[in-house]
Parts: C-alpha cells; structure tokens; sequence
C-alpha cells in the first residue's frame, strides 16, 4: 500500500518553483518540497510563482500567478491577451520547441500509457504558418457591468465565468474578423444584453464564425437563450454582415437554456439568411459544410493529414475500405480514388446528406454510405458488406471503445489506420489492438494545433505474424458491457433496411 504522504501546501498558497516537463494536457509540471505541483500556463524550464487551486492525496493543482524567469525556450508573445486568454497557451514557447514537446508528448502516451517499447515513430509534419489557422472559432459575448458594452472573445485561462475580449485572434482565419467586428457593433447598436446563465435573464450567448480556407466563404451562427420569435433584430445583422463581411454567405441561429457552457442550440440551427452551408476544399475535393457537421478546424495542415493518411494506409486498387467516423467524407473521398470501393460511417445524419453531396459534386461513385453508430453497425455489417481490407478510424477526443477496437479487428483487414487527435486515448487502446492481434507499425505526428498543447497522429496497424487469440477468459479489453439502449432487434431490422445503425454516440 502506498504510503500517504503529508501535502506541502494548502489551497491559495503561493510557492515559487521550477518546471521540469510538460504533461498530457498542457500543464507544466513542478515538484514543491519532493511534492507534485501540477501548473496552468507554465512552461518547461519556467520558473512562476505559483498559486494552488486543489490539493489531492498525492499531487496539487495549480496556476501561474506570474512568471520569475522564462524558460530557455521562451519568446515574446505575438498577441495582447497572450499571458491570459485560454485560446492558446503555448504562444510564449518557440515553434521549434512546441514541435520537440509534443513528439515527447506523443511517444511518451505510447510508450507509458500504451505499453509499446520503441514505438515507430516518425517525425512530427510541422505547420507551413502556425498563425491563422483556425476556420472555425467560438466567441462568448460578454457585457461590461458599468458601461453596458458587449465584446465577444475567448474564456480566461482556468475562469470560465470571465472572458478576455478578442479583436484579432492569432490562431483564427483571418476573414472571420470582420464578421466578428460586425456582431459586435449590431450588439451594442441595439443594447441587447448578454445572457445570464443562472437567472435566465438577457439575450446573446455565443457566435461560432466559420471560414472556408480555399473558398473565403464565411458563416456567422448566433446561439442565444430561448426567443419567442427568433433573432432579434436578426435581418438587421444579415443586412450588416452582407455589406460589410466580404465572403459572407449565411446567418444560422440556434437558442438554449441549457445551465452549461455550450456552443450549440437545443435544436437544429434555424437559417436567418444566404445559405446553410458553405463550401471548403481538401485533398482537391470541393465539399459542402453544414453547420452541425465537423470539419477539421485546419484546412491547410488538414490537407497535409490526409496525405499522410493516403500514404500510411498504402491503398491497393482491390482494396474494401471502411471509413469509420467519417463526417462529410472527407478521408473517405481522398480514399475512393486509390481503391475499389470505400464504406463511410458516420452517426450525423447531416454529416451523411453532406458526404452523398459531396460524392456527387466530386463525381465519385465507388463510395457508400452509413448512418448510424460505428459500434453496431460493424456487427451487422459482418457478411452483408464485403469483408474489409482497409479499415480507417477517425474517432472523437474520447477514442475507441473496446468493442469496437474488437470489431474492427475481427474483421480482418490488412491494414488499420488510426487518425487521433487525442494520444492519450490512442494510447489507451494500443493494448486492445494487441489482444486481438494487431501491431502498431508507423506513427506520425501532425501539427494541427499550433500554439496549443494539442497534436493530431496517424497511425498503423497490421496484423501481428502466427498470432494466435488468446482464450475467451482471458480477453480483458474485449468486454465492453452490453449497451441496454441499443435495442437490438430493432436496430438490426432497420440497418437491413439501409436506414439507420444503431443509436445515439457513444
Ligand atoms: C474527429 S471527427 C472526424 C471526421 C472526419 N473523418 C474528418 O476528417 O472530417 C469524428 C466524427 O465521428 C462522428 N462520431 C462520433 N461518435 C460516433 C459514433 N459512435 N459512430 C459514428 N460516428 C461518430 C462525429 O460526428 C464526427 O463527425
């Protein structure tokens, strides 16, 4: 039994200490007399003062109250907010050092979290230009309580009730300021008020401004608690935003009363005016983007993943591939051209409407498609798809459910390519590949996500040589327990129909 050792230091004390590495998550990591001190916004080699936030039995928690001494790699800062906003909390690290982190981040998971000794690992793809990359950003308004003006901009590090006003965000595409000057100025034009979440009370919650990389075509959504009849003032803002928002092709607004701090409405997002969708390009595909479908929020380096993905995969013109968590088929089309015939599943069904858009405005026609729940549909589409021999997996933040990493598996492909934007969860299913005989065999790292702590991979599985399955009682990661929301005839009958797969996401 470990030993409980007696915490150093108590909540709202500030110490001052050095930073030794940087852990999953972003965090710089300290020791305070022997004891593990866990700090926001600090970076390697910092020295901060430091003050705790949360004391657990055997680490604490903790914020940069400011910083003594700079580590070795830090450099100015290129935007006002930079030392607080929560946007992107690398930006005092040089380039050349967030790009060494976050390939020791990556093998790090792999090694430590995944069990895998050595791992394949290539070198990470850096940005082009790390700055303006995002197409899609998400301002919450907020309201000064004297004067009663609205700003829009990101949450401060580690306070979500406090926003940091934004005018030019370093990080976002550039073509969405515009918009974002506009919704502002329509806001305090028409003294609305911003919404309080504990009361109920006032209008404005959240603008989500989306730009086409290739296209410049931009898409404002407002999102406010609950209206009798829509947006106010709505056909004032789309009047603003087509004379003064150069690429502007709709205005989406959604409401909510939900408590928490969300960026999506109760209900599908009702067009104000223009279009509901907007169109970028990737991998040399024109695609159609509606709002509540995902994109990768980087198109330039997303562009770079999916060559990497091609590469990776090492497509075959016999090749069945399956497209897991697919989106508007994006990986999909890049595939279809490099073999026979491609299946893309996904649970969104606006997700799949646009990806059959986007098969026909491309002219491809060696592709399916599938709604529904990747974890069901693999087990009925078992002898009624053709047997895969690509399988690509590009799951949300949260990873693979056992199950479906045992699906996937029993299906026997070739060659399994995992896209993850999270290596602590890729991390946590390698063991689950292994058990059902699939080694890893090529890791790339790809710089999604300058200035920020995040970092996308690509990675391959092939099978293991004379493996043979271990026993029934011995498989650990393959019992995942049986989901009761899934009613299973049901499904089945409907998936036979070429209708649905299954339930909601996991
Ligand atoms: C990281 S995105 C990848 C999308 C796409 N591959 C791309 O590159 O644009 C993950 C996708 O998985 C979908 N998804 C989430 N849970 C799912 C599930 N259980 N079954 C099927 N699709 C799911 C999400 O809606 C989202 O479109």
């Amino acid at each position: 039994m470990s030993k409980r050792v007696q915490a150093p230091v108590r909540s709202g004390d500030i110490v001052e200490v050095t930073i030794d590495r940087i852990a999953h998550g972003g965090r710089g990591v300290a020791r305070h007399e022997g004891f593990v001190l866990f700090v926001g916004r600090a970076l390697p080699g910092d020295t901060v003062k430091a003050r705790v936030t949360r004391v657990r039995r055997s680490f604490a928690e903790g914020v940069m109250d400011e910083l003594v001494t700079p580590g070795p790699d830090s450099v100015d800062p290129q935007c006002d907010p930079a030392g607080e906003c929560g946007a992107c909390t690398w930006q005092r690290l040089a380039y050349p050092a967030q790009l060494r982190l976050k390939e020791d981040l990556v093998r790090d998971a792999i090694e430590r979290l995944g069990g895998v000794k050595n791992p394949p690992m290539h070198p990470i793809v850096a940005a082009d230009d790390p700055t303006h990359y995002r197409n899609k950003v998400d301002y919450t308004f907020a309201q000064d309580a004297e004067t009663g003006e609205i700003t829009s901009g990101y949450h401060k590090f580690g306070a979500w009730d406090q926003i940091i006003t934004v005018d030019e965000c370093l990080i976002a595409d550039e073509r969405g300021n515009a918009a974002k000057r506009v919704v502002d100025a329509w806001a305090n034009r028409y003294d609305m008020r911003v919404y309080d979440r504990e009361s109920g009370a006032g209008l404005l919650r959240s603008v989500i401004i989306r730009v086409g990389y290739a296209t410049g075509q931009v898409q404002v959504h407002v999102i406010t608690g609950p209206t009798k009849k829509g947006l106010f003032k709505g056909a004032e803002l789309l009047d603003d935003l087509e004379a003064s928002c150069p690429g502007f092709v709709g205005l989406l607004h959604s409401e909510t009363d939900s408590p928490a701090e969300v960026s999506y409405g109760a209900e599908p997002p009702a067009l104000v005016g223009g279009q509901d969708w907007f169109d970028e390009v990737l991998a040399g595909h024109t695609l159609r983007v509606r709002p509540q479908s995902f994109l990768q929020t980087n198109t330039a380096m997303a562009n770079k993943l999916y060559e990497r993905i091609i590469d990776i995969a090492q497509p075959r013109e016999d090749d069945v591939a399956y497209d897991l968590y697919c989106g508007i088929g994006s990986i999909t089309l890049a595939l279809a051209p490099h073999v026979k015939e491609v299946v893309g599943v996904e649970v969104v069904e606006e997700a799949i409407e646009c990806a059959k858009e986007n098969a026909e405005l491309n002219d491809v026609d060696n592709v399916e498609w599938q709604v529904g729940n990747v974890r069901p549909i693999l087990k009925f589409a078992k002898g009624v798809w053709p047997d895969p021999t690509l399988i690509v997996v590009d799951p949300p933040r949260a990873g693979l459910v056992p199950k479906v990493v045992r699906r996937i598996c029993e299906a026997g492909p070739e060659r399994i390519v995992y896209v993850s934007c999270n290596p602590t969860t890729f991390a946590g299913n390698l063991p689950m590949f292994q058990e059902h005989g699939y080694e890893l065999t090529y890791v790339q790292p790809v710089d999604q996500f300058p200035f920020t702590p995040h970092c996308e991979l690509v990675a391959r599985f092939e099978p293991i040589e004379g493996f043979t399955p271990p026993a029934e009682e011995d498989i650990v990661y393959g019992r995942a327990k049986p989901d009761s929301r899934v009613r299973k005839a049901d499904a089945a009958a409907a998936f036979a129909r070429g209708e649905v797969g299954g339930d909601a996401p996991e």
